[in-house]
């Protein structure tokens, strides 16, 4: 059953809204209620049974999600929810795309998995189409609009199943290049040793850095410093350093003799939404060369044309770039799929056996991430993704103005952006995005203190203006305390 309750005249609202500039109190009142008592007896009871078989590893709120279209989500009760989410920044093209429900259903009934024992028709146009795409758009090591047709300078790809196995297969890259191209070298005394303990170290080392997060299984986890996440599982893999982003002064003693990788998210997601920016980008590319460690980025939240660009350092010069880029999320919006490019130079270490994966790299999977990737990077697909993208930051400035005392100045680019808390940045962010579900709109939380938008990559100046008036409403009442 609908459950809402009765709002305002759209255009009223909004024209009152902009004559006052006063921040919009269109949704102060509960539409999509969570409160025991609201919730439906078989709605509780379906939570509960099913429940009772799942493993208790995520915090839910008290609905069941049951089928989506476009901007929009519904739950088994028709409650219509306005998804400034996208599934953590992967259903860039919105739910229920009927193109890609049309590829999917044909490649299912044509070839779904051969193994990676065999050639397959897809793997190969798919890597094609993101190693061309990076020299178009910019990034690693191209500068956009490059067409590199020499081969003095390629990439390759691997194909994963997640961002968490993308950053495995990067890190294990790291580890090879640091074990058989440095360790040759020193055996040849070409490695320059600065301090004689440096003798004794073998190039395993790798560097990531707080507030990163690049994902769940051993060596993912052991790169993403979170005690919340590492504790329970240690002892994790060694030889980790971890620093401090956008400290450039420390990287000289961080990132040494020792290390093969550094791996690094442009703009940090989960973490708080925080940029590295490009002069420490730039640091880091040139101590990566000093030492001969790998520079990864883990664009699986920020790329992908998130941004704006297809990387989120593809406009950035050349000597802030890395050697790998790890992605997954929004590449076959949806359907499950991680991917690594690596630089030829670095590539060229991996042979036969040296790395793979049963499901990484099937048809359907690389069919569908084609096809999403050939929409995200037209043209006009672009051009309106960066206007929605202005307007949003333009509507969000504006509310560090309005609540001065709970948040400050948005973080972030393009259309991966997050509100901090200034005021109980413990408390609020799960409280802004508790409100503004229970009001149709769903958020997400980031970091230590802030709440994360990251929509859809082509949601529409509407759905914009009605995801703020939500915001808006929803940071009034926790202003006046009233919720
Ligand atoms: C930057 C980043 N890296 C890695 C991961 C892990 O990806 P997955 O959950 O697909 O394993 C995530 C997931 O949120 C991420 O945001």
């Amino acid at each position: 059953m609908l459950r809402q309750a009765a709002r305002p005249a759209r255009g009223i609202a909004l024209l009152a809204r902009h004559a006052s500039t006063q921040p919009s109190t269109r949704y102060t009142a509960v539409t999509h209620p969570e409160d025991a008592a609201d919730v439906p007896a078989e709605v509780a009871d379906f939570i509960h049974q099913k429940s009772k078989y799942l493993l208790p590893v995520y915090a839910r709120p008290p609905l069941v999600m049951s089928h989506g279209k476009g901007m929009h989500i519904y739950d088994t009760q028709e409650r219509k929810y306005l998804d400034f989410t996208a599934g953590i920044a992967v259903n860039a093209l919105g739910h229920s795309d009927e193109e890609l429900a049309k590829i999917m259903s044909e490649q299912a009934s044509t070839l779904l998995h051969s193994s990676n024992v065999y050639h397959n028709q897809w793997a190969g146009i798919l890597a094609e189409q993101l190693v061309t795409l990076t020299q178009k758009y910019g990034g690693l090591g191209w500068t956009p609009g490059s067409n590199d047709q020499s081969g003095s300078h390629s990439a390759r790809v691997f194909f994963a199943n997640s961002g968490t196995e993308a950053n495995e297969g990067a890190l294990k890259v790291a580890r090879k290049v640091g074990k058989e191209r440095w360790a040759k070298k020193r055996f040849g005394r070409l490695w320059d040793m600065k301090n004689p303990e440096d003798a004794l170290c073998e190039k395993t080392g790798i560097v990531c850095f707080d507030q990163g997060f690049h994902g769940r299984s051993m060596g993912a986890l052991s790169v993403t410093s979170n005690p919340k996440y590492q504790k329970p599982f240690g002892p994790l893999i060694p030889d980790v350093a971890v620093g401090k982003l956008n400290d450039v002064s420390a990287l000289e003693s961080l990132v040494h003799d020792g290390t093969c990788a550094v791996i690094v998210e442009p703009i940090q997601g989960e973490g708080g939404v925080n940029a590295a920016n490009e002069e420490f980008l730039r640091a880091l590319r040139k101590r990566c060369n000093e030492v001969g460690a790998v520079l990864i980025f883990d664009e699986i939240q920020c790329g992908l044309f998130r941004t704006g660009s297809m990387w989120a350092h593809g406009t950035l010069p050349t000597d802030c770039h890395p050697d790998v880029i790890t992605m997954a999320k929004p590449l076959a919006n949806g359907f499950p799929i991680g991917a690594v490019v690596i630089r030829e130079n670095v590539a060229e270490v991996m042979t036969a056996g040296s790395h793979g994966t049963t499901f990484g790299g099937s048809p359907l999977a690389c069919r569908l991430g084609s096809h999403v990737l050939g929409r995200l990077a037209e043209t006009p697909f672009v051009k309106q993704m960066n206007e929605s993208a202005t307007y949003l930051q333009s509507r969000l400035a504006r509310l560090s103005d309005f609540f001065p005392t709970i948040v400050g100045p948005t973080r972030g680019r393009g259309l991966i952006l997050g509100i901090p808390f200034i005021k109980d940045p413990d408390g609020h962010p799960a409280q802004l995005v508790s409100l503004a579900r229970q009001r149709g709109l769903l958020l997400l939380t980031a970091g230590k203190d802030a709440v994360r938008i990251v929509p859809s990559l082509n949601v529409q100046k509407t759905d914009i203006d009605e995801a703020v008036d939500v915001i808006e409403s929803c940071l009034g009442l926790i202003a006046k305390g009233d919720f």
